[in-house]
């Protein structure tokens, strides 16, 4: 169960996907590098990274998406908060008294991650970009310049695994965010219930991926 894995059995379910889709050295180590800082600075956040990368994959397996198309979900999943590194800690661990400033620090963690990942892995970083433009308070507003050098064609590509690794994004946010208010706990089919909810765009996938067993609830 994807959502209940941590640390090493983690990495080694990475490290898996890694070898199945053929990824060189070179990039893993790339990866790796990039996400050092999250790793040093927020475990939770660097884990669930990998827990995103991992399911964003198995959405796009889901959908018999191609070899490259799941590596770049993995890839995008993987780096997708890779920005929090530079998030102060006291807003990456904030539960109570959430206030409009912590949200615009927060904000900033797309474009960091967008900053950090482009000049190594050019289309994942232009599929982070997209993970919170489908929630109610989509953010950022505007995209870097540089996000916009692709064909119309792979643009739309690019939006349409944004929107995936959204979802897969959700699901484990709402699943942390749980562990994290402990007595506060929500059923996991009242999070199934928020999911098929407040995805409408994507209510038959959604549906289909609990079928699946991709998502649990
Ligand atoms: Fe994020
Ligand atoms: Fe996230």
């Amino acid at each position: 169960m994807l959502r209940q894995l941590t640390g090493q059995r983690l990495a080694t379910a990475v490290e898996e996907s890694f070898t199945e889709l053929g990824v060189g050295q070179n990039v893993r180590a790339t990866i790796e590098r990039l996400l050092a800082a999250l790793q040093n600075h927020y475990g939770p956040t660097y884990e669930h990274c990998l827990r995103v990368g991992l399911s964003s994959r198995k959405i796009a397996q889901h959908l018999n998406h191609s070899a490259h198309a799941q590596t770049l979900l993995l890839f995008s999943g993987l780096l997708h908060d890779a920005g929090k590194a530079l998030t102060p800690l006291e807003v990456l661990e904030c539960k109570h008294d959430w206030t409009a400033d912590f949200q615009h620090i927060i904000k900033r963690h797309v474009k960091d991650g967008y900053r950090m990942v482009v000049p190594h892995l050019p289309m994942a970083a232009a599929i982070l970009l997209w993970h919170h433009r489908f929630q109610p308070d989509p953010y950022p507003e505007h995209f870097p310049a540089s996000a916009k050098r692709y064909s119309v064609k792979t643009q739309a590509r690019i939006k349409r695994y944004g929107r995936l690794l959204a979802l897969a994004d959700f699901y484990d946010a709402a699943h942390r965010k749980n562990e994290r208010n402990g007595d506060a706990r929500v059923t996991d089919a009242a999070i199934k219930e928020r999911m098929l909810l407040q995805n409408e765009d994507e209510r038959p996938l959604v549906a289909a991926l609990y079928d699946a067993g991709i998502f649990l609830g």
